[in-house]
Protein backbone atom coordinates (compact mmCIF):
# COMPACT_ATOMS: atom_id res chain seq x y z
CA UNK A 1 0.00 0.00 0.00
CA UNK A 2 1.38 3.18 -1.01
CA UNK A 3 0.60 6.52 1.15
CA UNK A 4 2.10 9.75 1.77
CA UNK A 5 2.87 11.50 4.58
CA UNK A 6 4.18 15.06 6.37
CA UNK A 7 6.34 14.33 9.65
CA UNK A 8 7.15 17.20 11.84
CA UNK A 9 9.54 16.32 14.83
CA UNK A 10 10.92 18.29 17.16
CA UNK A 11 14.36 16.71 18.58
CA UNK A 12 15.26 17.28 22.19
CA UNK A 13 18.25 19.15 20.99
CA UNK A 14 16.00 21.59 19.41
CA UNK A 15 16.69 20.46 15.63
CA UNK A 16 12.89 20.88 13.92
CA UNK A 17 12.84 18.31 11.06
CA UNK A 18 9.78 18.50 8.19
CA UNK A 19 9.79 15.33 6.43
CA UNK A 20 7.85 13.98 3.39
CA UNK A 21 7.35 10.56 2.37
CA UNK A 22 5.83 8.58 -0.53
CA UNK A 23 5.67 5.52 1.52
CA UNK A 24 5.97 3.80 5.02
CA UNK A 25 9.57 2.28 3.57
CA UNK A 26 10.62 5.64 3.12
CA UNK A 27 9.03 6.85 6.34
CA UNK A 28 11.60 4.33 8.42
CA UNK A 29 14.67 5.02 6.38
CA UNK A 30 14.30 8.69 6.07
CA UNK A 31 13.28 8.86 9.74
CA UNK A 32 16.23 6.73 10.85
CA UNK A 33 18.68 8.02 8.81
CA UNK A 34 17.91 11.61 9.97
CA UNK A 35 18.45 10.79 13.61
CA UNK A 36 21.69 8.52 12.81
CA UNK A 37 22.71 12.19 11.18
CA UNK A 38 22.14 13.82 14.41
CA UNK A 39 23.84 11.99 16.24
CA UNK A 40 26.95 11.70 14.21
CA UNK A 41 26.87 15.60 13.88
CA UNK A 42 30.04 15.75 16.47
CA UNK A 43 32.16 13.01 14.33
CA UNK A 44 30.95 14.57 11.25
CA UNK A 45 33.38 15.38 8.13
CA UNK A 46 31.83 18.46 7.42
CA UNK A 47 34.21 19.51 4.81
CA UNK A 48 33.16 16.70 2.49
CA UNK A 49 31.97 15.91 -1.43
CA UNK A 50 28.68 14.71 0.47
CA UNK A 51 26.22 15.57 -2.56
CA UNK A 52 29.12 13.41 -4.59
CA UNK A 53 29.07 11.15 -2.45
CA UNK A 54 25.70 10.40 -2.54
CA UNK A 55 25.25 10.57 -5.90
CA UNK A 56 28.11 8.24 -6.19
CA UNK A 57 25.92 5.72 -4.10
CA UNK A 58 22.93 6.49 -6.26
CA UNK A 59 24.67 5.62 -9.26
CA UNK A 60 26.04 2.39 -7.82
CA UNK A 61 22.17 1.29 -6.98
CA UNK A 62 22.13 2.99 -3.25
CA UNK A 63 18.64 4.94 -2.58
CA UNK A 64 19.20 6.82 1.20
CA UNK A 65 18.59 10.32 0.37
CA UNK A 66 20.55 13.28 0.70
CA UNK A 67 19.46 15.71 3.63
CA UNK A 68 19.67 19.57 3.41
CA UNK A 69 20.36 21.09 7.08
CA UNK A 70 19.69 25.18 7.13
CA UNK A 71 21.81 27.07 9.35
CA UNK A 72 19.20 27.40 11.81
CA UNK A 73 19.51 23.19 12.31
CA UNK A 74 15.98 23.21 10.37
CA UNK A 75 16.57 19.84 8.16
CA UNK A 76 14.70 18.46 5.29
CA UNK A 77 15.11 15.25 3.43
CA UNK A 78 16.25 15.75 -0.21
CA UNK A 79 14.44 14.57 -3.61
CA UNK A 80 17.87 11.39 -3.24
CA UNK A 81 17.82 9.38 -6.84
CA UNK A 82 13.87 9.72 -7.74
CA UNK A 83 14.62 12.65 -8.88
CA UNK A 84 18.62 12.73 -9.36
CA UNK A 85 18.94 9.76 -11.48
CA UNK A 86 15.38 10.05 -13.11
CA UNK A 87 14.78 8.86 -16.65
CA UNK A 88 13.59 11.83 -19.01
CA UNK A 89 9.63 10.66 -18.61
CA UNK A 90 10.32 11.06 -14.92
CA UNK A 91 11.13 14.46 -14.95
CA UNK A 92 9.01 17.21 -13.34
CA UNK A 93 6.70 18.50 -16.38
CA UNK A 94 8.43 21.62 -16.29
CA UNK A 95 11.73 20.32 -17.18
CA UNK A 96 10.45 17.94 -19.86
CA UNK A 97 8.92 20.99 -21.34
CA UNK A 98 12.48 22.92 -21.39
CA UNK A 99 13.95 20.67 -23.14
CA UNK A 100 12.02 21.82 -26.56
CA UNK A 101 13.59 25.57 -25.72
CA UNK A 102 17.67 23.70 -26.02
CA UNK A 103 19.25 25.33 -29.21
CA UNK A 104 22.69 24.58 -30.26
CA UNK A 105 25.78 23.63 -27.82
CA UNK A 106 24.93 23.21 -24.39
CA UNK A 107 25.90 22.73 -21.32
CA UNK A 108 24.25 20.85 -17.85
CA UNK A 109 25.77 23.29 -14.94
CA UNK A 110 25.72 21.53 -11.47
CA UNK A 111 25.23 18.50 -13.70
CA UNK A 112 24.76 15.69 -10.82
CA UNK A 113 24.39 12.82 -12.14
CA UNK A 114 24.20 14.03 -15.19
CA UNK A 115 20.66 13.34 -16.25
CA UNK A 116 20.02 16.31 -18.39
CA UNK A 117 23.82 16.09 -20.00
CA UNK A 118 22.55 11.88 -20.74
CA UNK A 119 19.00 13.26 -22.29
CA UNK A 120 20.64 15.50 -24.51
CA UNK A 121 23.19 13.60 -26.04
CA UNK A 122 20.84 10.63 -26.54
CA UNK A 123 18.99 13.11 -28.59
CA UNK A 124 22.47 14.02 -30.70
CA UNK A 125 22.68 17.40 -28.89
CA UNK A 126 26.56 18.42 -28.43
CA UNK A 127 26.44 19.11 -24.72
CA UNK A 128 28.94 19.33 -22.05
CA UNK A 129 28.12 18.30 -17.94
CA UNK A 130 29.41 20.95 -15.81
CA UNK A 131 29.55 19.80 -11.42
CA UNK A 132 32.21 21.63 -8.85
CA UNK A 133 32.01 18.48 -7.20
CA UNK A 134 34.40 15.36 -8.50
CA UNK A 135 32.27 12.45 -7.10
CA UNK A 136 29.34 14.00 -9.41
CA UNK A 137 31.35 14.12 -12.32
CA UNK A 138 33.11 10.66 -11.32
CA UNK A 139 29.55 9.34 -11.10
CA UNK A 140 28.23 10.87 -14.65
CA UNK A 141 31.25 9.55 -16.66
CA UNK A 142 30.13 6.20 -15.05
CA UNK A 143 26.43 6.61 -16.24
CA UNK A 144 28.08 7.59 -19.70
CA UNK A 145 28.20 11.38 -20.05
CA UNK A 146 30.86 11.57 -22.33
CA UNK A 147 31.74 15.43 -21.52
CA UNK A 148 31.97 15.80 -17.82
CA UNK A 149 33.77 18.49 -16.96
CA UNK A 150 34.85 19.10 -13.39
CA UNK A 151 34.97 22.71 -12.34
CA UNK A 152 33.55 25.72 -10.44
CA UNK A 153 31.01 27.48 -13.08
CA UNK A 154 32.65 30.51 -12.18
CA UNK A 155 36.01 29.34 -13.55
CA UNK A 156 34.73 29.29 -16.57
CA UNK A 157 35.11 32.60 -18.03
CA UNK A 158 36.00 32.68 -21.60
CA UNK A 159 34.34 29.15 -22.37
CA UNK A 160 30.94 30.10 -21.52
CA UNK A 161 30.96 31.73 -24.99
CA UNK A 162 31.33 28.87 -26.91
CA UNK A 163 28.10 27.73 -25.52
CA UNK A 164 24.41 28.82 -27.10
CA UNK A 165 22.27 27.33 -23.96
CA UNK A 166 22.57 26.96 -19.73
CA UNK A 167 20.65 24.76 -18.03
CA UNK A 168 20.34 24.98 -14.94
CA UNK A 169 18.09 22.49 -13.72
CA UNK A 170 17.40 20.96 -9.67
CA UNK A 171 16.91 24.95 -8.73
CA UNK A 172 20.60 25.74 -9.94
CA UNK A 173 19.40 29.10 -10.70
CA UNK A 174 19.76 29.51 -6.76
CA UNK A 175 23.34 28.24 -7.04
CA UNK A 176 24.82 31.62 -6.76
CA UNK A 177 23.22 32.56 -3.51
CA UNK A 178 22.33 36.04 -3.70
CA UNK A 179 20.80 38.41 -5.75
CA UNK A 180 23.96 40.68 -6.33
CA UNK A 181 26.06 37.90 -7.63
CA UNK A 182 23.24 36.25 -9.64
CA UNK A 183 22.98 39.35 -11.24
CA UNK A 184 26.89 39.73 -11.62
CA UNK A 185 27.08 35.83 -13.40
CA UNK A 186 23.77 36.59 -15.66
CA UNK A 187 25.45 40.16 -16.86
CA UNK A 188 29.21 38.72 -17.45
CA UNK A 189 27.55 36.24 -19.39
CA UNK A 190 25.55 38.18 -21.46
CA UNK A 191 28.69 39.51 -22.95
CA UNK A 192 30.21 36.57 -23.55
CA UNK A 193 27.19 34.69 -25.02
CA UNK A 194 26.04 35.02 -28.40
CA UNK A 195 22.69 36.65 -29.03
CA UNK A 196 20.67 33.79 -29.87
CA UNK A 197 21.69 32.33 -26.65
CA UNK A 198 19.48 31.01 -23.78
CA UNK A 199 18.93 29.97 -20.26
CA UNK A 200 16.77 27.65 -18.35
CA UNK A 201 16.80 28.11 -15.06
CA UNK A 202 15.06 26.32 -12.75
CA UNK A 203 13.77 27.62 -9.17
CA UNK A 204 10.88 26.72 -6.56
CA UNK A 205 8.30 29.37 -5.44
CA UNK A 206 9.81 30.07 -1.51
CA UNK A 207 6.54 30.89 -0.93
CA UNK A 208 4.46 28.18 -2.15
CA UNK A 209 5.81 25.34 0.25
CA UNK A 210 7.99 23.50 -2.76
CA UNK A 211 11.26 24.37 -2.41
CA UNK A 212 13.89 22.35 0.29
CA UNK A 213 14.38 23.41 3.54
CA UNK A 214 12.57 26.86 3.38
CA UNK A 215 9.22 27.55 5.13
CA UNK A 216 7.20 30.94 6.04
CA UNK A 217 9.09 31.84 9.21
CA UNK A 218 12.83 31.22 7.72
CA UNK A 219 11.10 33.46 4.71
CA UNK A 220 9.46 36.33 7.37
CA UNK A 221 12.50 36.37 9.21
CA UNK A 222 14.65 37.25 5.86
CA UNK A 223 12.05 40.05 5.38
CA UNK A 224 12.77 41.32 8.44
CA UNK A 225 16.64 41.32 8.47
CA UNK A 226 16.54 42.37 4.50
CA UNK A 227 17.13 39.94 2.97
CA UNK A 228 15.30 38.09 -0.25
CA UNK A 229 13.00 35.71 1.49
CA UNK A 230 14.19 32.80 -0.40
CA UNK A 231 17.84 33.13 1.15
CA UNK A 232 19.07 30.70 2.55
CA UNK A 233 22.09 29.41 4.32
CA UNK A 234 22.74 25.35 3.47
CA UNK A 235 24.53 22.44 3.75
CA UNK A 236 23.97 18.71 2.83
CA UNK A 237 24.55 15.87 4.64
CA UNK A 238 24.86 12.34 3.84
CA UNK A 239 25.43 9.20 5.97
CA UNK A 240 28.40 10.73 8.50
CA UNK A 241 29.54 13.76 5.34
CA UNK A 242 28.52 17.06 5.15
CA UNK A 243 29.84 19.92 2.92
CA UNK A 244 30.79 23.60 3.56
CA UNK A 245 27.71 25.88 4.34
CA UNK A 246 26.96 27.51 0.87
CA UNK A 247 24.28 30.37 0.24
CA UNK A 248 21.32 29.57 -2.06
CA UNK A 249 18.69 31.30 -3.05
CA UNK A 250 14.80 30.56 -4.11
CA UNK A 251 12.56 33.02 -6.28
CA UNK A 252 9.29 33.30 -7.73
CA UNK A 253 8.64 33.28 -10.87
CA UNK A 254 7.75 37.25 -10.72
CA UNK A 255 11.34 37.89 -8.52
CA UNK A 256 13.21 35.55 -11.37
CA UNK A 257 11.63 38.70 -13.60
CA UNK A 258 12.56 41.08 -12.18
CA UNK A 259 15.98 39.82 -10.91
CA UNK A 260 17.14 39.82 -14.09
CA UNK A 261 16.28 42.92 -15.55
CA UNK A 262 19.31 45.13 -16.73
CA UNK A 263 21.58 42.05 -16.76
CA UNK A 264 21.00 41.51 -20.39
CA UNK A 265 18.69 38.95 -20.53
CA UNK A 266 14.82 38.78 -19.80
CA UNK A 267 12.40 36.30 -18.88
CA UNK A 268 10.74 35.33 -22.27
CA UNK A 269 8.63 32.48 -20.83
CA UNK A 270 7.54 30.34 -17.81
CA UNK A 271 7.74 26.49 -17.80
CA UNK A 272 5.47 24.91 -14.74
CA UNK A 273 2.08 24.04 -13.46
CA UNK A 274 1.28 25.05 -10.32
CA UNK A 275 2.46 27.32 -7.77
CA UNK A 276 3.88 24.63 -5.81
CA UNK A 277 5.72 22.88 -8.27
CA UNK A 278 9.61 23.96 -9.42
CA UNK A 279 9.11 26.09 -12.74
CA UNK A 280 11.70 26.67 -15.45
CA UNK A 281 12.51 29.97 -16.76
CA UNK A 282 13.69 31.01 -20.05
CA UNK A 283 16.22 33.47 -20.19
CA UNK A 284 16.53 35.11 -23.72
CA UNK A 285 19.02 38.07 -24.26
CA UNK A 286 17.90 41.22 -25.15
C1 LIG B 1 20.76 20.23 -6.51
S1 LIG B 1 22.07 19.52 -7.45
C2 LIG B 1 21.32 19.52 -9.06
C3 LIG B 1 21.82 18.40 -9.95
C4 LIG B 1 21.30 18.39 -11.38
N1 LIG B 1 21.27 19.70 -11.99
C5 LIG B 1 19.92 17.80 -11.46
O1 LIG B 1 18.95 18.55 -11.52
O2 LIG B 1 19.81 16.56 -11.45
C6 LIG B 1 23.20 20.88 -7.52
C7 LIG B 1 24.53 20.52 -8.18
O3 LIG B 1 25.22 21.74 -8.49
C8 LIG B 1 26.59 21.59 -8.20
N2 LIG B 1 27.14 22.95 -7.99
C9 LIG B 1 26.83 23.82 -7.00
N3 LIG B 1 27.50 24.97 -7.16
C10 LIG B 1 28.24 24.85 -8.30
C11 LIG B 1 29.12 25.71 -9.00
N4 LIG B 1 29.38 26.94 -8.56
N5 LIG B 1 29.70 25.26 -10.14
C12 LIG B 1 29.45 24.00 -10.60
N6 LIG B 1 28.62 23.13 -9.96
C13 LIG B 1 28.01 23.55 -8.83
C14 LIG B 1 26.61 20.69 -6.97
O4 LIG B 1 27.86 20.04 -6.82
C15 LIG B 1 25.47 19.72 -7.29
O5 LIG B 1 25.92 18.59 -7.98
Amino acid sequence: MTASATLIHEYECGITAKIQFSDVTDVVRSYSQTIDLRRARQHMDTSADAFGRAVMDWARGGTDPEVYERDDSYVDVGAGPDLFLADFPDWPSSERKAMRHVRGRVIDVGCGAGRVALHLQQRGVDVVGLDASPLAIRASRRRGVKQAWCAPVETLTGTIGSFHTIVLFGNNFGMFGSPARIREVLTAWSTQMAPEARILAQSSNPYAGGAPALDRSYYRQNKERGLMPGQCRLRVRYHGLATPWFPWLFVSRNEMRLLVKGTGWHLSRVLGETPRDAYVGVLERD
